[in-house]
């Protein structure tokens, strides 16, 4: 994947999300904190056909952490419906614009439902082009490095068995991660104003440009996407060093 230019400069190859700020947006209205959910997954339709207007190539949102299954049962299994909602009434607008879905996440914990809508959309959405739109949904970033070791381990078991030296470097694990046809986040964005990782995207966020806002994510628009993209391809260009 090659990066993108406009007349203000780099376009991040691959954005990540972490969405946050839904029970806040809700509760400042008097709304339950499942209206927040609900707008912020109606969100997603407009940040996805802003990033490709933007020449964004990969999206990386994430909706649902491992951390999250210890929220209250009620607002754990909303989530879980409107993941499995938004699979379902979505897809014909992914098509429309020409995005391919992927999952990254644990499908191990996630219900039988989810998994069906999602497979479903993942399956006709493969060939898509303009934008890959991963939906982070049970993910943990330690899980995912986890989870590659455990898949070296088994593909590589025959190997180790008989002395064979497995050559583990960089390229091996990144083949192993989620989405191995992803490159590194370029760019994380985290909206509802706090300042941590929360357990997103640790290895391909090495280089990633953070930038966090106080907009929460209901409220997030267009215009803060591009106040985020401006301070990355400043930053981008302003870089003396190899870091
Ligand atoms: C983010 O919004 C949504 C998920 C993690 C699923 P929150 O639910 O964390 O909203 P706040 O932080 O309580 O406002
Ligand atoms: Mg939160």
């Amino acid at each position: 994947m090659e990066y993108q230019t406009n007349e203000e400069g780099f376009i991040p190859r691959h954005i990540g999300i972490v969405l946050d700020g839904n029970g806040r947006w809700a509760q400042a209205r008097g709304l339950p904190r499942s209206a927040g959910h609900k707008v912020g997954i109606q969100k997603i339709h407009q940040i996805t056909e802003d990033c490709i207007d933007l020449g964004v190539q990969v999206l990386t949102l994430y909706v649902f952490s491992t951390e999250n299954w210890s929220r209250p049962r009620d607002e754990v299994n909303y989530l879980m419906f409107l993941a499995e909602d938004y699979a379902i009434h979505e897809l014909s607008e992914l098509q429309r614009n020409n995005v391919r879905l992927q999952l990254m996440g644990r499908r191990d914990g996630l219900p039988v439902e989810v998994l069906n809508a999602l497979d479903k959309a993942i399956s006709a959405t493969q060939t898509n082009t303009s934008l890959i739109l991963n939906l982070a949904l049970n993910y943990g970033g330690r899980a995912e490095i986890v989870d590659a070791f455990k898949a070296i381990l088994t593909e590589h078991a025959q190997d180790i068995q008989n002395d064979v030296n497995v050559n583990v470097d960089e390229s091996l694990i990144a083949h192993y991660l989620y989405c191995p046809n992803c490159p590194d986040i370029d760019l994380l964005i985290r909206p509802g104003g706090e300042w941590r990782l929360s357990n997103f995207m640790l290895w391909r966020t090495t280089h990633a440009v953070f930038w966090s806002t106080p907009v929460l994510w209901p409220d997030f628009r267009r215009e803060h996407l591009q106040e985020a993209i401006k301070i990355y391809s400043k930053q981008r260009m302003d870089q003396n060093d190899d870091s």
